[in-house]
This record gives C-alpha cells, structure tokens and sequence, in this order.
C-alpha cells in the first residue's frame, strides 16, 4: 500500500516536472541578439523570452528574415533605433506564418502566410517569432517562397515610397536609378519599368548584366563611366549612393524633375539654381504599399531580387557581407525551414 502510495507520488511529481518543462517552451524561442554595440562577432544565437502580441498586433513564425544595410549600422551603433535598449535582436525583414493574432487583429488569422517591415523603431526580426502591427502586413506573394519573400519589404517599400509616394514617376518618363543593383535599386528599377518609365542605372563592372536582367534600358558602368556625361533630361532621379553621386546629380535633371535621396539631403540652393526638386525620407512601414507590390510580384512584373541566403548560425557572415556596400540585390537570413507548399 505505502509502496503504491510512493510510486503515485512520484508519477505527480514527474507529471508536474514534465508540465513545466511543457509549459515553459512555448514562452522561449532562439533569437539573434548583441549587448553591446560593435563588430559583427557580436551577435550571438540566444534562448529569448517569446513576445505575446498586443492589440492590433500580430505574432508571426519567422520562416525567414531580410538582411538590409540599417543592420549593420544599428549593430555597430551608427544609426541609432529609436527608443532602443541593449541587448537587441536586429532585423526589420519578415516573412513568415501567423502564430497568434492579438486582440481587434482581424484581417490575418492563425495559419496565415505574410510579409512585413517591422519599422525602425522596433525590429526584432532575426528571431523565430517576431511581433508585428497588423496594419504594417501584407499576404505574402503566393509566387515566392518565404525566403523570396523576406528579400522585399523594406527595399521594395523604399522604392515604392521614392518613385511613387515622392516623384510620382508616371509612364513615358526617364528615371535614373543609382545603385541600380542593390537592395532598393533592384525593386527601384523594376517598379520604374512597371510604371512605364525608361531606366538609366548605374552599378559597377561586374553587375552590368544584372542592371539588364532586371530591364534597365541603359545600364552605366560608374567605374569606366561618368553618368553625367552621357545621361540628360532625367525627370526622376533616385540616390541610394549619396555624395560626390548625388552633387554631380544636379545637372542631368529636367527642369521641374526631381532627385530623391534615401542617404544625402540634397542642396536647396543647388535644386532651386536649376529649378528642381529635392527629398529626402526615410522609410515607413506600410502594409497597403506592401499588397500592392505584391499584387505586382504575383502578375509577374517585379520579382524578388534574393540572391544569397545564410543559415541563421552564419548571421555575422551576412553581416559582414551587407556592409560592404557592394552585394548584388538582396541578402536573407535563413531562421526556419520553408514549409511544404
Ligand atoms: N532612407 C531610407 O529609408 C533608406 C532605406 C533603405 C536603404 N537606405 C540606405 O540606402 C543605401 C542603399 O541601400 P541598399 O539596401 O540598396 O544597399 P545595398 O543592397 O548594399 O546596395 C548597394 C548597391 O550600390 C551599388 N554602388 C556602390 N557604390 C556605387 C556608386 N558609387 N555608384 C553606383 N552604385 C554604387 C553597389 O553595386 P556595385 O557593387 O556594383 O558597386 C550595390 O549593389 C544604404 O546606405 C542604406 O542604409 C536608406
């Protein structure tokens, strides 16, 4: 009897050991995190407390995570996330499923497959569970697989907000894009081509046959060519590049065209010689621009321009490979397995 009664006391403690254990995995996930800022050996894989969304949130499985330059500028502390506080998971890029849908979310539910840029205020998305405003998401393009798709938000939507939110690029006009063949220069030439524009683009050497691929019309080699001594007349030029780039940008812009940059605030009293426009802005999250674009992706008009993919171990890698400045297209980070389609 006194030895049944022990064995029963036992299964209650096992039961309730292994409850925990049950209980207390769902509250964790891995997630890319550094606590001070620096060099890119910094970033460390770490067992995280997972977020719960709040109202009008959502939580998304990550299946994978966009790599952008602002990355690696907040790792090393050049450019400061507003509101942030060590230890941080970086990231802005998301592709991923819906986990959980918070309070007054109704648009997306359990199971749902979406995309999103978390905003610089927030991040978060090196992880494998990310939080993000239901506003701020938008399906993901059935065409592209999550990887594909984590490649799009935040340089396609910085495209997106130059070209047609800034410039109001319309058909039959001459856009120049800089940069031609990076993240945002890549979506940049596509959407340009999408909304009827002829494309000059500038890259070097060894991505001229790129700039053709994604359709630019007259590709330049920065490095054997001065864009200014053979482009005029442009109605629309979009600066990725900044600088000396964007200073012998003045001159080849049409009376009344425009330069927006997303690196250099242009010069008024150079955009006022000449009787043309200036912006500068810095990307917002928006998930109506987001469908959109992936109404685009979908019609097979613009395609994801991933290139390199890096399991989630080899981060600092990605890192390093997204500051030089000189990666084709974009870069991804690999957090889960693609789910069977
Ligand atoms: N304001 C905003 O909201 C916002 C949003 C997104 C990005 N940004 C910033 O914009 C910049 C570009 O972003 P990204 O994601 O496109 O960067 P990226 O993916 O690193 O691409 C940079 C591209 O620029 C090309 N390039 C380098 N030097 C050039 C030059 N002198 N002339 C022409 N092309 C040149 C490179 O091609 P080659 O290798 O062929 O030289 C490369 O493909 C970064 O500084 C980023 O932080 C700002």
């Amino acid at each position: 009897m006194q030895r049944h009664a022990r064995s029963f006391l036992l299964l209650l403690s096992l039961t309730a050991f292994w409850g925990t254990v049950a209980r207390a995995q769902p509250d964790t996930m891995k997630a890319v995190r550094f606590h001070a800022y620096g060099g890119a050996e910094l970033l460390k894989i770490e067992d995280v407390p997972r977020p719960t969304p709040a109202a009008g949130e959502l939580l998304v499985r990550v299946i994978a995570a966009g790599v952008n330059p602002v990355d690696a500028k907040v790792r090393q502390g050049t450019f400061k996330q507003p509101g942030a506080t060590l230890p941080l998971i970086p990231g802005y890029d998301i592709s991923g499923i819906v986990e959980a849908a918070g309070a007054k979310a109704t648009k997306f539910k359990k199971g749902d497959s979406v995309y999103a840029y978390l905003s610089l205020t927030r991040g978060g998305a090196y992880a494998e569970y990310a939080i993000v405003p239901e506003k701020d998401a938008a399906p993901k393009p059935k065409n592209l697989t999550h990887a594909e798709a984590a490649a799009v938000p935040l340089a396609a939507l910085t495209a997106w907000q130059a070209l047609v939110e800034k410039a109001k690029l319309e058909s039959g006009q001459a856009a120049l894009i800089h940069g031609g063949s990076g993240g945002v220069g890549s979506f940049a030439v596509q959407i340009a081509k999408a909304r009827g524009a002829k494309v000059v683009a500038t890259a070097s050497t060894r991505n001229q046959e790129f700039l053709r691929e994604l359709g630019v019309d007259q590709p330049i080699n920065y490095r054997a060519t001065k864009f200014e001594e053979v482009v005029s007349d442009i109605d629309v030029v979009l600066d990725t590049v900044g600088s000396d780039t964007l200073t012998r940008s003045y001159d080849i812009v049409k009376k009344g065209g425009i330069i927006v940059s997303i690196v250099d605030q242009p010069a008024k009293e150079e955009l006022e010689k000449r009787s043309i426009r200036g912006a500068v802005f810095l990307v917002q999250p928006n998930g109506e621009q987001l469908a959109a674009i992936g109404q685009l992706i979908e019609a097979g008009q613009v395609k994801s321009s991933l290139t390199h993919t890096f399991p989630m171990a080899e981060v600092g890698r990605a890192h390093e490979a997204i500051a030089s400045g000189h990666t084709r297209g974009k870069l991804v980070l690999r957090i889960a397995e693609e789910p069977a389609p």
